[in-house]
């Protein structure tokens, strides 16, 4: 099984948690735009379901593929949001944002009552920090900004460059219109920790954490699919 089928397995078991009628986050990135194509054939065989996409980019491919939807000042509470992630460790602690959507994400995730991770194997690990971890913020005071993240960094003892993400012309920009700064730490041994230190940095938007948001994970492997709950 390839990376895609491995992606497409996690994307069709999260399908049978979605029910008629249910007001859904549909997050962002390559596993979940399967989830997204999926989604899309089961609306055309007539599921209702209200969508409110994590991004601009899950924005067009739902509207592409037919699934109509809402924004999340219209539908401010949603039963489900299915996502993917960059990392998953056993206590469904989540880096997110490889992509650049955290932001929209990890609201959508937050206005949800449920938020189901997809990925395949290569996302599970035991320690946080393997992928950078994305840091959005501020375009204004952008140097302070990451002087104020390395401080932090070093007072929880991590360190490793943070460098601002490239774009295709120039930095990337956030559908927010804010820049990510990518952190290489290598191991976050205590998430919670820099993660609320990080909350506590005024240029910082939000940051690619995600702590006690997601109650379960779907994991495809060569095998077949297999699940973490919290
Ligand atoms: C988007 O900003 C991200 O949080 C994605 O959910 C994450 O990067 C996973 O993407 P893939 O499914 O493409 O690996």
């Amino acid at each position: 099984m390839d990376a895609r089928q491995m992606k497409i397995k996690a994307a069709e078991a999260a399908l049978s948690h979605v029910e008629d009628g249910m007001r859904l986050g549909i997050g962002t990135g390559s596993t979940a735009e399967e989830f997204v194509r999926l989604l899309a054939e089961k609306v055309a065989g007539g599921m209702r379901i209200e969508g409110v996409p994590t991004s601009e980019r899950t924005a067009r491919l739902c509207l592409e593929l037919g699934i109509s939807l809402k924004s999340l000042d219209e539908l401010p509470e949603l039963d489900l949001t299915i996502d993917g992630a960059d990392e998953v460790d056993a206590k469904l602690r989540l880096i997110k944002g490889g992509g650049g959507a955290l932001l929209r994400e990890k609201i959508v995730a937050a206005a949800s009552a449920r938020m189901i991770v997809i990925a395949d194997e290569t996302k599970v690990v035991d320690t946080l920090g393997a992928f950078k971890l994305p840091i959005e913020v501020n375009p204004f005071g952008l140097v302070a900004t990451r002087k104020a993240v390395e401080k932090v960094a070093a007072r929880l003892g991590l360190s490793g460059d943070i460098v601002v993400r490239e774009g295709g012309d120039g930095p990337f920009m956030t559908d927010g219109g804010h820049l990510i700064l990518d952190a290489s730490f290598g191991r976050i041994p205590d998430p919670e920790a820099l993660a609320s230190a990080l909350n506590f940095i005024p240029g910082v938007v939000e940051h690619g954490l995600f702590i006690g948001l997601a109650s379960l994970a779907i994991i495809a492997g060569p095998n077949g699919a297999r699940t973490l709950s919290a």
